[in-house]
């Protein structure tokens, strides 16, 4: 019987494995360091196939070089990595995994939150080191009240209004900025709209989640950054090029404002010489929001899911460009 090819870019859960191979002939690429673009034309040109990470750019001149691929299925919710416009032009079902990872990249949101308001890291180092030589000192260590705060969101998506939900256990206010602004979870939740600058100048927290595209790119700069108070943290899940590295660091290291908490940096990894490790105010985490087990194998069973759906001609459960469905006649 003949089976497709598939290329999978990096190794996942077995059982999703086994599920791409009980419908497709499958390869897997065998290293933790992704391949090279060279490397990943070479693998994807003869494939039917490819379930991809977001490290691996899928432009027009790779997609040129695989003229028989029909579906990619992404293990993630971003696609920034993917010319989406380039897939749709050649009629390719990409797929991709929102909503299984919102709850565990917002709890991550909430622990970033919570270590860099209460320097949980900053001190946990300190006690490593030896320091701990006062039991208790009525004066050291004071962080950021987190309880009775306010928390900005930007970015009322899935994972904001995770997030969101969280601040309201912690007793926040929650208010947001969004490109759609949703009434029926200012209703629910008592969420408050309001435009970015005022999320910027009257949140105690600021927590980005917000797709990168051509208009997010950089969007939290100096000035941005400027309208925050000096008391507030900036809290970012997203992906790393939404912010100016380079304003933050200033932010950071003149106190415009009290600290960030990060998942995500540009460029990544984050060098480790950058000035920004040297920083007390800053706690930085290496792309691991929804790196729990369960979320991570719901993620790559249901890419899997999509993946072969998407051979077997059929309609995907997530697909990021459903305009393809028409011109496929699906
Ligand atoms: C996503 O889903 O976009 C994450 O960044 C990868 O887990």
């Amino acid at each position: 019987m003949f089976k497709p090819r598939v290329y999978v870019t990096r190794q996942i859960f077995p059982d999703a494995l086994d599920l791409i191979e009980k419908s497709a002939e499958l390869e897997l690429w065998p290293d933790d360091e992704p391949p090279s673009p060279e490397q990943l034309k070479e693998a994807l040109s003869e494939m039917d196939g490819a379930l991809i990470n977001v490290m691996d750019r899928i432009d027009g001149p790779l997609l040129d070089a695989a003229p028989k691929l029909r579906v990619l299925s992404q293990v993630a919710v971003g696609l920034d990595n993917i010319d989406l416009a380039e897939a749709t032009r050649r009629e390719i079902m990409v797929g991709f995994t929102p909503g299984v990872l919102a709850k565990s990249t917002a709890d991550l949101a909430f622990a970033l939150l919570l270590a860099t308001a209460r320097r949980v890291v900053e001190s946990d180092k300190w006690v490593r080191e030896g320091n701990w030589k006062i039991s208790h000192h009525p004066m050291f260590w004071l962080g950021s009240e987190v309880n009775g705060s306010t928390l900005g969101i930007l970015g009322m998506g899935g994972i904001g209004l995770e997030t969101a939900k969280r601040g309201l256990g912690f007793d926040m206010k929650v208010m947001y900025h969004s490109r759609t602004r949703k009434p029926e979870l200012e209703a629910e939740y008592g969420f408050k709209y309001a435009s970015m600058n005022q999320v910027l100048a009257k949140s105690d927290f600021v927590s980005i989640h917000v797709p990168l595209t051509p208009e997010t790119h950089k969007f939290i700069g100096e000035k941005q950054l400027k309208k925050m108070k000096p008391t507030a943290i900036l809290v970012n899940l997203s992906r790393g090029a939404v912010i100016d590295t380079g304003a933050l660091y200033k932010a950071l290291n003149e106190g415009w404002i009290a600290g960030a908490g990060l998942d995500v940096f540009d460029p990544e990894p984050v060098p480790p010489d950058h000035p920004i490790l040297a920083l007390n105010n800053v706690v930085i985490l290496p792309h691991i929001g929804s790196a729990s087990n369960r979320s991570r194998r719901e993620m790559h069973l249901l890419a899997a899911r999509n993946l072969v759906a998407g051979l077997n001609g059929e309609r995907m459960e997530q697909i990021a460009n459903p305009e393809v469905y028409k011109s496929l006649g699906m």
